[in-house]
């Protein structure tokens, strides 16, 4: 007989488990003292990411807390810009700035096939989690979507009105897609190196999909992930790949279809009645409380998640945020939420 399943991974194989398993998206992070005084021994955000001490360390600070069902590699989505040679900061109250690129002609420094030797940190970091973590915790390996990383590779920072990534693609359509194409080549060959080393199921970040209008969303959105997926799952059919295509909306069961995902990650603006009868025949779902209904806390907080456990946990789920746990968030309404998922009975 071979080893129970991991309760995480049984839900994303479709199976409907009791009491759901949950994580939470960006469960490590500066809403635990314990990581404001970790982050104080790395001089850059980056150099933190890239010393796997540290790195696993941040990973394992949130299972001591609530024991989540899944633990999440510490890193982020712009280590893929940083490893194809573009210059990459965190400044603190600002978050990232990168050198903008701005026409196809900036791509030509950059080199796909250094990525897997610069991101070795990072694959360090996947191998110690996968002997660190407790035997029933999955471990989560990630990226940033293409249409995502390239916003801002482009901008420069994040959160602005993408008016530069818009109008490239406007003005040159097959200059824009040699970035998409050199994102999926350098994410795809990421992730699968992520998954040799011992991560367990991979989750795709496109924070910034619900900008785009239909065609562009299919295009830009929908397509290249469509493509990371069908090379994760040609090296590695078994592995699990959980979308978050935040703000999608009324897109959502398009992009389940068309990309071929496992799981979707619903943000909070996604109702969860809908979801159940739109998405839930197609794949796992996982979301969706509102941080900030995590940052408020108490009878608020309970009436929603139960709410949400209530219209989704009688299907294939997997209880979650809709969009990280943010600074502001105390640690123990964190850790009721924990509690009040555990409890979940399905009558
Ligand atoms: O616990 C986890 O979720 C794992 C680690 C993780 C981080 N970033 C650590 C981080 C993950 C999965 C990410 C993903 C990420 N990074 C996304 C996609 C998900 C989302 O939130 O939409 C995006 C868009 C980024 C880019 C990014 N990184 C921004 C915009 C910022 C600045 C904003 C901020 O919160 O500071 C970061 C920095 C960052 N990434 C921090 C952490 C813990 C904070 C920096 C620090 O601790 O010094």
């Amino acid at each position: 007989m071979g080893k129970p399943e991991k309760r995480f991974l049984e839900a994303l194989r479709g199976q409907t488990v009791t009491p759901p398993p949950f994580w939470f998206m960006r469960q490590a992070g500066r809403y635990l003292p314990e990581y404001r005084e970790l982050r104080t021994q790395a001089a850059s955000f980056l150099d933190f990411c890239y010393t796997p001490d540290l790195a696993v360390e941040a990973t394992l600070q949130p299972l001591r807390r609530f024991a989540p069902d899944a633990a999440i590699l510490f890193s982020d989505i712009l280590v893929i810009p940083d490893a194809l040679g573009q210059s990459v900061t965190f400044r603190e109250g600002v978050g990232p700035v990168l050198e903008p690129i701005r026409e196809a002609r900036d791509l030509d420094a950059f080199d796909p096939a250094r990525v897997t030797d610069h991101l070795a940190p990072v694959f360090e970091t996947v191998r110690r989690l996968s002997r660190e973590i407790p035997s029933e915790t999955a471990l989560i390996g990630f990226a940033g979507a293409p249409w995502t990383v390239a916003t801002y590779m482009i901008e420069g920072r994040g959160g602005t009105e993408f008016a530069n990534a818009l109008a490239w693609d406007a003005a040159d359509r097959a200059g824009f897609r040699r970035l998409t194409d050199l994102l999926v080549e350098a994410t795809s060959a990421y992730l699968i190196e992520q998954i040799r080393c011992g991560a367990e199921a991979i989750q795709l970040f496109d924070t910034w999909a619900g900008i785009l209008d239909a065609d562009r969303f299919r295009r830009l959105s929908v397509e290249p992930t469509r493509a990371i997926v069908r090379r994760i799952k040609e090296a590695f059919p078994e592995v699990p790949v959980l979308g978050f295509p935040r703000g999608a909306g009324a897109l959502y069961p398009d992009y389940v279809r068309q990309t071929g995902v496992d799981g979707v990650s619903l943000d909070s603006g996604v109702d969860t009645a809908w979801a159940a009868s739109e998405l839930r025949g197609l794949c796992t779902v996982q979301g969706n409380l509102d941080p900030q209904v995590l940052v408020a806390g108490g009878e608020e907080m309970r009436t929603q998640a139960r709410r949400i456990l209530a219209d989704l946990a009688n299907g294939p789920f997997v209880f979650n945020l809709g969009h990280g746990i943010v600074p502001e968030t105390p640690p123990e309404h964190v850790e009721e939420l924990a509690k009040l998922i555990g409890d979940c009975r399905n009558d």
